[in-house]
């Protein structure tokens, strides 16, 4: 696990850990979105739902869900549909390599895995289609597995919990994101962890506007909450400056054209 105290990080006592778990999850608990995902465990079914959600706003996403997992219940049904009736499927959520990829993985899982969807974060990763993200959502949903599902929601969330004065999103931030979260995910589910706290990005800690910190289940433990300036974070990257270029030109008119 990296040093978060070498980067300015303050490290806690595991009494206020194991509070901060305990408050996030109560949260959780009493205000979690009902999603048709989330009353289920097959791995075919979290993994349809996460690849739509990459660019995909939940609420769009769930007639979508439902129809897809009529027409391919499976996925072995999904490995063998027919190319028009899969983009159908898709039409209006767009990003079609979306669609493509999930066909192509499903036909890998098939062939390689005897029908079954690989368990681990890692193996998840080598299927077209599932990054970091996807993988570590899926894995820690179904299998249990303690990776934080690092999505803009929980860079921002973690950005302001610890003030953090760099670039979340340059690979450091992203390495101690996902070194404090999983710290903090030791012992309980990771997968209501995970969602947990996409919906408090999506709903208590948003990115602009009002951000409701009055509401929010982590409030003591925010280090620019105390601060009073949770707007300020996450720093974002230096806009490049507009470069000025000078050209001459000339211009060469033939007289039979004018
Ligand atoms: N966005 C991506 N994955 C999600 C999930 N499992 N629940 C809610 N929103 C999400």
């Amino acid at each position: 696990m990296v040093d978060l105290k070498k980067y300015g990080i303050e490290m806690w006592e595991e009494d206020k850990i194991v509070s901060f778990r305990h408050k996030l999850l109560a949260w959780y608990d009493e205000h979690k979105r009902d999603l048709p995902w989330r009353r289920t465990s097959n791995p075919y079914h979290i993994w349809i739902s996460e690849i739509m959600l990459q660019q995909t706003r939940v609420d769009t996403v769930i007639p979508y869900y439902e129809r897809f997992l009529k027409w391919f219940p499976t996925v072995a049904e999904l490995a063998q549909a027919p190319e028009d009736k899969l983009l159908k499927a898709w039409e209006g959520l767009g990003y079609y390599s979306r669609a493509r990829n999930l066909q192509k993985a499903a036909k890998t899982i098939m062939t390689e895995y005897a029908g079954e969807m690989p368990t681990t974060f890692q193996e998840l990763k080598k299927l077209p289609g599932i990054g970091e993200y996807t993988a570590a959502a899926i894995a820690s949903i179904v299998y249990k597995e303690e990776i934080p599902a690092l999505d803009g929601n929980l860079l921002r969330i973690f950005a302001r919990l610890t003030s953090y004065p760099k670039v979340v999103l340059e690979p450091e931030g992203k390495k101690l994101a996902f070194s404090y979260f999983q710290e903090k995910m030791q012992g309980i589910d990771p997968g209501d962890f995970n969602q947990a706290l996409m919906d408090l990005g999506s709903g208590v800690c948003l990115p602009k506007g009002e951000i409701a910190c009055n509401s929010c289940p982590l409030k003591a433990f925010c280090s620019s909450a105390k601060a009073g300036n949770p707007s300020d974070y996450p720093k974002l990257p230096e806009k490049k400056k507009r470069k000025v270029e000078q050209y001459s030109i000339f211009l060469i008119r033939h007289q039979e054209e004018l």
